[in-house]
C-alpha cells in the first residue's frame, strides 16, 4: 500500500495495520534525511500548514513546526491566548479566517474532545489532531510505538504498561489503540480513582500494584498527573501518588529483568519518575522527541500526497 486510508488523523481508531505499517517506513526515511548535514527536503514546497493551539504545548507544537520546516512547507503559528477568540470569534469562523489565507492543512490542539472531527466536517483541508481534550492523540501514541519498535525490533507480542492518570490522559487512549492494533498486550497502572470504570472492555487488564506491572511487561509508559484536568483531588497527596506509582532506579534495579522506560514530557521528575530513571540507559524519552519529528514528517507527507492528487 502507498497511500493512507484517511483524509485527515483524527485519532488512531480510525487507522488501520495497514496505514501504521506506511506511517512508520516514511518515517524510517524521514530520520535517516534529519541525521543528515542538510536536513531539509523540498517535498512540500507548495503547502502551506496553519498550526492552531487553543491550549497550551512546547514539545508537540515544536514538533510539528520543525517537521513542516524540513518538509519546506509553509507554515503559520496560531496560538489561542492571543486570538480573536478572546473577543467571542467562534472556532469555525476563526478557522474559516485562516483557510480563506488559503491553508492546505491544520494541526489543531483543542481542550475540547472531538474538536479535530468537529473541524474536519465543516472545512476543506486536511486536519491533524495534535491532542483534543483527554481524547485522543494519534500521533504521540505512533511515536511511542515507532520508538518501541526502534529499541525492541517489534511492537508485536510486546508488553506494555501505561502508569499513572489514564482518566484524563489522550496519550493513554490512542496508546491502548496503536499498541492493540500492533499485536501488543497493554495493561494499565495507576490509583483506582485514576482508572476509568469501564476501561476492561478495551481489552486492556488493570494492575494496581506498580511492582507487579513492572515485572510484567517489557515497556512502562509512564504518563504525569494533569492536574490542570482535575477539579478535585483523586489522591491524598503528591507524596503517597510518588510511593505508590513512581519509578525509582532502586524499584526499577530490583526487577527480574530490564524494561525500557517511556514519557511523554513534560516529565514531572520525582514525582512520576526520578531522575536517576529519566536520564538512565533504559529510558528512551530522548528518542520519543527525536522520533516525533520524523513520524511527523511521515504524517503530513502522506496526507499532502493525497491533496496533490
Ligand atoms: C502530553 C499531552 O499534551 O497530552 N504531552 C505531549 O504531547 N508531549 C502529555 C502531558 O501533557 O502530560
Amino acid at each position: 500500500m502507498s497511500e493512507l486510508s484517511v483524509n485527515h488523523l483524527l485519532g488512531i481508531k480510525y487507522l488501520n495495520q495497514e496505514d501504521i505499517k506506511l506511517i512508520f517506513e516514511t518515517a524510517d526515511h524521514f530520520k535517516e534525511v534529519i541525521n543528515r548535514p542538510i536536513k531539509k527536503v523540498p517535498s512540500l514546497r507548495d503547502i502551506t500548514i496553519a498550526n492552531l493551539f487553543f491550549e497550551n504545548s512546547t514539545r508537540t507544537r515544536l514538533s510539528f513546526e520543525l517537521a513542516e520546516k524540513r518538509l519546506s512547507a509553509d507554515v503559520i503559528n496560531f496560538s489561542a491566548a492571543q486570538s480573536s477568540l478572546k473577543k467571542g470569534e467562534t472556532l469555525i469562523d476563526t478557522v474559516n479566517n485562516i483557510l480563506s489565507m488559503k491553508v492546505d492543512m491544520v494541526v489543531m490542539r483543542h481542550p475540547n474532545p472531538g474538536a479535530g472531527i468537529f473541524l474536519s466536517r465543516h472545512v476543506e483541508a486536511n486536519i491533524i489532531n495534535a491532542g483534543d481534550g483527554a481524547h485522543e492523540h494519534p500521533t504521540q501514541a505512533l511515536l511511542d510505538s515507532y520508538s518501541i519498535r526502534e529499541r525492541l525490533g517489534e511492537v508485536k507480542g510486546k508488553n506494555v504498561v501505561i502508569v499513572g492518570d489514564i482518566l484524563h490522559s489522550r496519550v493513554a487512549l490512542s496508546n491502548i489503540f496503536a499498541l492493540q492494533l500492533q499485536g501488543a498486550k497493554v495493561k494499565v497502572c495507576g490509583p483506582k480513582t485514576l482508572i476509568p470504570k469501564h476501561i476492561e472492555k478495551l481489552g486492556v487488564k488493570v494492575e494496581t500494584n506498580l511492582r507487579t506491572a513492572l515485572n510484567w511487561c517489557d515497556v512502562a509508559n509512564m504518563l504525569r498527573v494533569q492536574n490542570e484536568r482535575m477539579e478535585i483531588s483523586y489522591f491524598p497527596s503528591t507524596r503517597e501518588y510518588t510511593q505508590q506509582f513512581g519509578v525509582t532506579k532502586k524499584l526499577l534495579d530490583s526487577l527480574d529483568k530490564n524494561i525500557v522506560i517511556m514519557h511523554p514530557g513534560p516529565i514531572n521528575r520525582g514525582v512520576e519518575i526520578t531522575s536517576d530513571v529519566a536520564d538512565s540507559d533504559q529510558a528512551i524519552i530522548l528518542d520519543q522527541v527525536e522520533n516525533g519529528v520524523a513520524i511527523r514528517m511521515a504524517i503530513i507527507y502522506l496526507l499532502a500526497s493525497k491533496i496533490k492528487q
